[in-house]
């Protein structure tokens, strides 16, 4: 991994929902591989015992603690400002927090016999297991979503004061386009473009839109299937975020290959 590190200057990053999972691997691949990074947490009491669990490793040192809620605007507003007191520029954004959207019946989960079959749990009777509501719908596409792009639009100034910039948004492949019900909204966010900020809010409003009226498939229902260690799923995330410079962008990847939103 050190020859893809574009530069030996010092570097710093911010990793969002790294109390633990993969946004947790990532900040300990991230510092042992010499970069500072912001591990940040919504809850205080979760991200300093993370930072703990650090303790008296040779890496600890590159590791620094700030609150943040992805769906809260002046906690993102208040990180910006100690990443420009402190740092004075950013130069790698990790948006990992996110949550599933669902609410998990876990004894139901454990009976299915889930985990013994395909990776895609396609072998599964997800009804009974899970239950999608519109408020969990709401509070999945304000975290997972415009969570991510608030950090980003946050962050832009900070990350171009960097000479080598790079935000990685951590998705999953159930997130691709195949998984999307509505031909209507699949042909919106496949014409790239023609994509805006604004008709990818059309089609969030109109997918929360049906949602409310019951008209929706209830079918991609996000569920991770969780078949890597937190080490190698965290792997991937940190192999971009310290890409060289003329390094991939705008591309989705699946582990190490770059895949089609489709
Ligand atoms: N695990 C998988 O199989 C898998 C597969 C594909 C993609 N992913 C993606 O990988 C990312 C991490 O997943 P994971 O499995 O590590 O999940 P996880 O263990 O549930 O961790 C999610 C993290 O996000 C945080 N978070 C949730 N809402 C937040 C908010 N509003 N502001 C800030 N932080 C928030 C959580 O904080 P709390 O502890 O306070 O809840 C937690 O630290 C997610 O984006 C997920 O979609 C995971």
């Amino acid at each position: 991994m050190a020859e893809e590190i574009s530069s030996s200057k010092k570097r710093y990053a911010i990793v969002t929902g790294a109390n633990k999972g993969i946004g947790y691997g990532i900040c300990r691949q991230l510092a042992s591989n010499g970069i500072t990074v912001v591990l940040t947490a919504r809850n205080l009491k979760r991200g300093l015992e993370a930072i703990e669990s650090f303790k008296g490793l040779d890496f600890f040192d590159n590791i620094v603690f700030h609150q943040l809620d992805v769906v809260d605007p002046s906690s993102i507003a208040s990180l910006a400002e100690f990443i420009r007191i402190h740092y004075g520029r950013l130069d790698i954004l990790v948006n990992n927090a996110g949550i599933g959207g669902v609410d998990v019946d876990v004894d139901a989960l454990r009976a299915s016999g889930y985990g013994s079959g395909g990776p895609d749990g396609s072998h599964i009777d997800w009804n009974g297991i899970l239950t999608e509501t519109y408020d969990l719908a709401v509070e999945c596409l304000q975290t997972n979503y415009y969570g991510a792009k608030r950090m980003i639009e946050a962050f832009l100034p900070l990350l171009y004061l960097s000479d080598s910039p790079r935000i990685v948004n951590v998705s999953s492949s159930m997130g691709k386009l195949k998984h999307i019900p509505s031909e209507w909204a699949k042909g919106v966010l496949n014409d790239s473009g023609n994509l805006t900020e604004e008709r990818v809010d059309e089609v969030v409003n109109e997918f929360l839109k049906d949602f409310k009226e019951g008209s929706l498939k209830a079918k991609d229902v996000n569920f991770n299937t969780g078949h890597l260690t937190v080490e190698e799923g965290a792997e991937s995330p940190v192999r971009l975020a310290l890409l060289p410079d003329d390094g991939s962008s705008g591309l989705f990847f699946v582990r190490n290959e770059v895949s089609s939103f489709e």
